[in-house]
């Protein structure tokens, strides 16, 4: 009969699986295996061998991606782990994303990238698949594709970089980087120092050592139940790491056997669990939006004040830059996920299932005992008392805004202010430094233009640089609001993700220099003081034409995107069997 182009069905039934999973049409089904086994044999594959369960393995290295450079290393340990457990890896290769090769971002290829996934998982055999990700689009896109294709799927994450040294001082990308371009933009550094730093802030391969989106994303890979317990924090290049990596191509198998389909472990308590864990840990802001698109791949919804009063009963325990101090090494030794994933017990979902076939509070009870350390705080005396992340809302933001309140000024989460607007990217690099540029400390900055569609693809440019002239006079922080995104390792009072976007006709499009905005953290408001009418007239004078554009990638993303709230994922990329939202708080 025909096959469905469900692998859902298709595992779940057992009677089709490995090499006849999916089989290509050409005429009979019988002629169709024929012809599949004789070309696979081309490679040299017996019968005997291409009976075993078949493991596909989303492979992304890339030149263009030292975020995944241990590669080879990971996949000669994982298919090791396959293969001793009776299984046949099958590699394959799908795009690869790194966050400086990404023209014009990460975040516009990361749904291209979660359809290469999906389609080919659903269109080569295999009974399980291991993706393999790491830098900042990569563990989302696959986690993404994987939830829509439906098979059983484990993610296995390349690892951290390790930390570098410059002048006796420990320095890893990316907060790092960014605190020493700030010195030397107010001159505190020299040339010969900004080039010096330059061979020390990523140290080796591996993704960036801080608790920005790619270390985000790892720990809420694992708190979500899809890798093995611990997968989330060895180093790239230790040892550790690639004990996971085996260990991911064992439990691979087994899941292959049992037919655990991710949609028995991306359940509502999963993604709840990983939303404490965002939280607990400061991370990314950008963590929130991919949680948003995974979920809506499963057909859960985010809903945002839920999670704002999650916020408020989930402290900061984790103290890793930009929110604290340490590298994700550090948190690794600390006992990574394991200790955190106890401290949070009383607020985690014990029951939810995991890529072992275990449960999370099974998978806790063996996992090694906990020790003394400094990394991870308990419950009872947390780095920052609420969660790391704050959504405001307001007649700026009718759709809803995020603050990383861990990584705020305090002095200036309470704060109205006087507008000074840049309509768009190229007109703040125009002005920002401009000795004549009207502006003081107390000031607001408001960048338009750099959301979903505006970007387009939704930049990290929310992490606006200090004007020059304040810098050099030793200005720090000041408040920034915009509908872009910033870097999951950058810190500062920055308001993003602002919804809907200016490109869309948000009302942020309407705002001009001079008018009155109030933040308040404490309120949870962001509000500009101008009237309705006044605004109306501005949308009236000046309406927003929408963006597009006449082929290929650019034209799907502009016909189809949707906005921050909903995970700027495509709108036919949904799960139309809408399940309700989340957290059910
Ligand atoms: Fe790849 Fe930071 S650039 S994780
Ligand atoms: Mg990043």
């Amino acid at each position: 009969g025909q096959q469905s182009r469900s692998g859902q069905a298709e595992s779940r039934s057992g009677q089709s699986g490995g090499l006849s999973r999916g089989l290509t049409q050409y005429g009979d089904a019988g002629f169709s295996m024929f012809l599949r086994k004789a070309f696979i044999k081309g490679a040299g594959y017996t019968d005997q061998v291409l009976n075993k369960p078949i493991i596909g393995i989303a492979s992304t290295g890339s030149a263009y991606n030292p975020c995944h450079g241990n590669m080879p290393q990971l996949l000669e340990a994982l298919k090791r782990g396959i293969m001793l457990a009776g299984g046949l890896p099958m590699e394959f290769p799908t795009i690869s994303l790194h966050e400086s090769f990404s023209r014009p971002t990460s975040m516009y290829l990361r749904n291209l990238m979660s359809m290469d996934t999906e389609e080919m998982v659903r269109a080569q055999p295999m009974d399980a698949v291991v993706l393999i990700g790491g830098c900042d689009k990569t563990v989302p896109a696959q986690l993404m594709g994987a939830a829509s294709a439906g098979i059983p799927a484990i993610e296995l994450i390349t690892g951290s970089m390790l930390t570098g040294s410059h002048r006796s001082e420990r320095v890893g990308a990316c907060t790092d980087c960014r605190r020493f371009w700030g010195k030397y933009r107010a001159n505190e550094i020299d040339a010969n120092e900004i080039r010096e730093v330059n061979d020390q802030l990523v140290a080796s391969v591996g993704t960036c050592s801080v608790m920005g989106t790619a270390s985000t994303m790892a720990c809420l890979s694992e708190a979500l139940g899809m890798t093995v317990p611990g997968g989330a924090s060895p180093p790239a290049v230790t040892a550790d790491r690639m004990r996971i990596a085996e260990q991911t191509g064992t439990a691979a198998v087994d899941m292959a056997r049992r037919g655990l389909t991710i949609d028995q472990i991306l359940t509502a308590d999963a993604f709840e669990n990983a939303m404490r864990v965002l939280l607990a840990i400061g991370g990314s802001t950008n963590g929130l939006i991919h949680l948003t698109a995974i979920a809506g791949r499963t057909g859960y919804t985010i809903d945002l004040e839920a999670f704002d009063r999650m916020g408020r009963e989930t402290p900061v325990l984790v103290n890793l830059k930009p929110s604290g101090q340490h590298y994700m090494e550090d948190f690794h030794a600390a006992g990574g996920m394991t200790t955190l994933l106890r401290e949070l017990r009383p607020l985690l979902h014990l029951d939810a299932m995991t890529v072992t076939g275990r449960t999370l509070g099974e998978e806790l009870d063996a996992r090694p005992d906990s020790f003394d350390q400094t990394v991870i705080r308990p419950l009872s005396n947390p780095v920052y008392p609420q969660g790391g992340m704050a959504v405001l809302r307001g007649n700026l933001a009718p759709g809803g805004a995020i603050i990383k309140q861990s990584a705020a000024d305090a002095g200036l989460m309470e704060h109205e202010a006087r507008a000074v607007v840049f309509e768009n990217a190229q007109d703040l690099a125009d002005r920002i430094d401009d000795p004549d540029l009207d502006i003081c400390d107390q000031d607001i900055i408001v960048l338009k233009n750099i959301g979903p569609k505006g970007g387009p693809g939704m930049p990290e440019a929310g992490y606006i640089p200090i004007p020059a002239k304040l810098a050099r006079a030793g200005v720090k922080d000041i408040v920034r609001i915009s509908d872009g995104r910033m870097s999951g390792t950058a810190f500062g009072t920055i308001v993003l993700h602002v919804t809907p976007e200016s490109a869309d006709g948000g009302p942020l499009a309407w705002v001009q220099t001079g008018d009155r905005i109030r933040l308040s953290v404490a309120r949870r408001e962001l509000s500009l003081l101008v009237s309705e009418e006044e605004l109306a007239q501005r949308k009236h004078q000046n309406p927003v034409s929408p963006r597009g554009a006449a082929r290929g990638y650019e034209k799907l993303y502009f016909d189809e995107i949707n906005q921050a709230d909903e995970g700027v994922d495509f709108r036919f990329l949904a799960n139309p069997d809408a399940k309700g939202s989340i957290p059910r708080t």
